[in-house]
């Protein structure tokens, strides 16, 4: 799917990170970008922005999310340590393994079963948690994360309730806790319309709690930052912050830019805000509800609920003739591409090798890009491919990349 050209595509559900459309108010702010290289106003603007949702001390910029977790992990970790998540995505899994670490995954039992409904399927498991410490000892966990919504566990939100239970448990034994908040404001609202006691929040007043109990972040901003491009790495821990903004300078820039153009920072400092708005966010999350609630009511297996910005069909359900070593997500997103020029992604085998748990193919909605008749389109789509689905064959690798290997795998169908 990335081997793609976009011009050949006709509806582009490869991911929501940075395909979003920006606001009227972040073009206007662009054009206020201070190009100045040290100290300039849109870094002010940008750093008070996020200080007001997220509240932590440092606010270090980066070009995407994936250079805020390496320089994260290159400061905090080493050979033989071990990082719980709920679901590590591809690139922090990466970014751990690469300095030596061990990315564990802990989500709650019903985050591994597609078809089972539950408000909170991006929890993470606590007593695991508890029992991973005590196994490895509290030395070799330099931070725990918590990925908000969790991406590759179906972009399931987390409960305020478990993000209290995780923070107690890192206090306890004096573990940081850092947030992977790119999805961090549609977790808010879904804690908003799910959980007790948040009824009457705003989405803002809930992510300012929901951050309160953890010591930093890690943040790609072409999700729930609304920009085309940008991230940035936030830490209460002056020590740290230091050692990160060096590493900084040598490899993103300095630290008033990280990689970013002045009038990048100021489309985040609008993006962060307009993520919160709720009207916007009722109309993001009924959308990506309504393409999963009408293909799972004609019988297409999905992840249940819909997460908030993608719907995931089950493949190893959708196509239980095709044995997860032969990729059942990639052949089903290849046949929605070849059926209608739906761009797709697996989060499977292809992804994740051996600790795939399950196949799945993720359809990213972009942030106020699409609308409701090219949403029934993908829904037709999907639907025709469901009705022929014993014809689709599985596939075998061609090429493999020695790490993230599915952006640049090739595949041949594996022909009876
Ligand atoms: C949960 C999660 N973490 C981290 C990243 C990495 O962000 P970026 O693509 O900006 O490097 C992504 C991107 O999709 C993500 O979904």
């Amino acid at each position: 799917m990335f081997l793609l050209s976009a011009d050949d595509v006709l509806i582009d559900l490869l991911t929501d990170s940075g395909t979003g459309a920006m606001s009227t108010h972040q073009w206007a702010a662009i054009m206020e970008g201070d190009e100045s290289y040290a100290g300039s106003k849109s870094f002010d603007h940008f750093k008070e922005s996020i200080q007001e949702i997220f509240g932590y001390r440092h606010v270090i910029p980066t070009h995407q999310g994936r250079a805020a977790e390496r320089i994260l992990f290159h400061v905090t970790c080493k050979k033989g340590d071990v990082v719980p998540n709920n679901t590590h995505f591809d690139t922090t899994r990466a970014n751990l393994e690469f300095v030596g670490a061990e990315a564990l995954d802990l989500p709650i039992a019903e985050g591994k079963q597609p078809s089972l409904e539950h408000p909170f399927k991006g929890n993470m498991d606590v007593a695991a948690l508890e029992q991973v410490i005590a196994r490895v000892g509290r030395e070799r966990v330099p931070l725990v994360m918590l990925t908000v919504t969790n991406n590759s566990g179906g972009g399931q939100p987390v409960s305020m309730g478990n993000v209290r239970q995780v923070s107690e448990v890192c206090r306890r034994h004096k573990i940081p806790f850092y947030f992977d908040a790119c999805r961090f404001a549609e977790n808010a609202y879904f804690i908003k319309l799910r959980e007790k006691g948040y009824e009457s929040k705003t989405p803002k007043q809930i992510a300012q709690e929901m951050f309160r109990h953890g010591d930093g972040c890690t943040m790609s901003a072409k999700k729930d930052g609304m920009a085309n491009i940008g991230g940035f790495l936030c830490t209460n821990d002056d020590l740290l912050a230091q050692q990160q903004k060096d590493l900084l300078i040598l490899t993103e820039g300095y630290p008033t830019y990280g990689g970013l153009a002045g009038r990048d920072l100021e489309a985040i400092a609008v993006g962060v805000q307009e993520a919160l708005e709720e009207d916007y966010l009722r109309y993001r999350i009924a959308s990506t509800s309504y393409l999963g609630t009408h293909i799972a009511q004609q019988g297409v297996p999905i992840v249940r609920p819909p997460g908030g910005h993608a719907v995931y069909l089950d493949a190893r359900a959708f196509l239980p003739h095709i044995a997860p070593t032969q990729f059942p997500g990639v052949a089903l997103a290849a046949e929605l591409y070849l059926q209608g020029g739906i761009r797709s992604v697996e989060i499977g085998t292809l992804m994740f090798g051996a600790a795939a748990k399950m196949d799945l193919v993720r359809l990213a909605i972009p942030r106020r890009v699409y609308t409701q008749s090219h949403i029934d389109y993908v829904v037709e789509v999907i639907l025709e491919v469901w009705n022929h689905r014993d014809q689709i064959c599985g596939l075998k690798l061609e090429h493999e990349a020695p790490f993230l290997r599915h952006f640049t795998a090739r595949l041949q169908p594996i022909r009876k």
